[in-house]
């Protein structure tokens, strides 16, 4: 096992003390880096990529190699799971995902296999093991999933969607199939998440980039739950040391209190929210990671530094913080631009950590 170097992301999110805040970017390998986007043309598309561990090994390092990042996250993508259940994910340009079967109904529902992960998903595992390989303890790895409302929500859409209306239909006029869905989801995303870990994720990041189209009752009810019921089943420690799990609500703002309550270490923050009164909210119960807005990214070095700072200054002294945007990178940023967020957020939080 190879000693890791710096574990400042690993140590913030179970509020352990640190030098500097962490700090990673959601979506940090992709399509605004050119290195990427050569790369995946030398793949031929977006889903060989992720296919192919030596290639999507070389792409999770391409930031690190540009900006001094605190951990690595496994390039691969949240539809993975609905894939391995025979869904037949693809990409149309400029239109985002697709399934080529779309679930709708109760039969649709129990036809579904829930996968083995280790053998349905052996392309993610091997990418795991060869990016832990190549990393040598630079900087922990980050493993992924999305919550099983979000992954429904493309199963039952289709794809992307913008009213929900068919995954909301679902919910309200047969609730006992929405739940069926989501069991299945919630099971399967255990199992993978599990796989990751012992293929060497040293963290695991829950993506519920949708549940915050929900009413509270049914956030509760078919989002919240169902993640609760996958942290309860993962594996918390491995290699000798523990796995921190981290939640994220895109927009889930308004339910920090019970969202604390389910037993992650760490809640992830979209930008609506004022970190300093989620801090106040949650107390010493998470961690917070987050929450910059990802198209202060567009401003100059000067007004980035200035919007880091007021975060900063807004969680206040001690850990307990990672440093992150409130969602994924855009794809039409400078990549010049994540160099002077990343090193501002070092530079400013030294006196935080005294
Ligand atoms: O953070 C990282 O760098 C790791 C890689 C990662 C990707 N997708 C790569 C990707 C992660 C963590 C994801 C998660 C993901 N995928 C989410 C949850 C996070 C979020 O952003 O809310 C969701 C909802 C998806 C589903 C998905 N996959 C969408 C909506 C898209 C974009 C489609 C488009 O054309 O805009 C994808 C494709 C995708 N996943 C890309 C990347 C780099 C772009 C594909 C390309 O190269 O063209």
């Amino acid at each position: 096992m190879t000693e890791l170097k710096n574990d400042r992301f690993l140590r913030a999110l179970l509020r352990e003390p640190v030098d500097v805040t962490p700090v990673w970017m959601m979506r940090q390998a992709g399509r605004y880096l050119p290195e990427y986007r050569a790369t995946r043309s030398q793949a031929g598309d977006f889903l060989s990529l992720c296919k192919n561990k030596e290639l999507a090994c070389e792409v999770t390092i391409q930031p690190l190699e540009r900006y001094e990042l605190d951990a690595a996250i496994l390039f691969s993508d949240i539809l993975t799971i609905p894939d391995a259940m025979g869904l037949g994910l693809y990409f149309e340009t400029g239109e985002g995902p697709k399934f080529k079967k779309i679930i709708r109904t109760e039969a649709d529902v129990a036809a579904l296999p829930v996968p083995d992960s280790a053998k349905d998903l052996d392309y993610v595992m091997n990418a795991v093991k060869e990016i832990r390989r190549e990393l040598n303890g630079r900087v922990p790895l980050i493993g992924f999933s999305g919550s099983p409302w979000t992954l429904a929500t493309y199963m039952v859409e289709g794809g992307s969607s913008k009213d929900f209306r068919h995954i909301k239909e679902m919910m309200y006029a047969t609730p006992e199939v929405m739940h069926a869905l989501l069991d299945k989801l919630a099971q399967s995303v255990t199992d993978y998440l599990n796989q990751q870990i012992l293929s060497g994720a040293q963290a695991v990041q829950i993506f519920d980039t949708w549940g915050g189209v929900l009413s509270g009752p049914m956030y509760q009810e078919f989002s919240l739950r169902y993640m609760q019921q996958i942290i309860s089943g993962l594996i918390r420690e491995h290699e000798g040391r523990k796995v921190p799990v981290i939640m994220f609500t895109k927009n889930g703002g308004q339910w920090l209190e019970t969202m604390a309550e389910a037993g992650a270490d760490a809640l992830g923050l979209d930008w609506t929210t004022n970190i300093d009164d989620a801090r106040a909210r949650v107390g010493n119960s998470v961690a917070l990671q987050g929450n910059m807005d990802p198209s202060v990214l567009y401003a100059s070095p000067e007004r980035i530094r200035q919007e880091v700072g007021d975060i900063l200054g807004r969680f206040g002294a001690g850990s307990g913080h990672v440093f992150n945007l409130g969602h994924g990178i855009h794809q039409f940023v400078d990549p010049e631009r994540p160099k002077a967020f990343v090193d501002a957020v070092h530079e400013l939080s030294a006196q935080y950590h005294k």
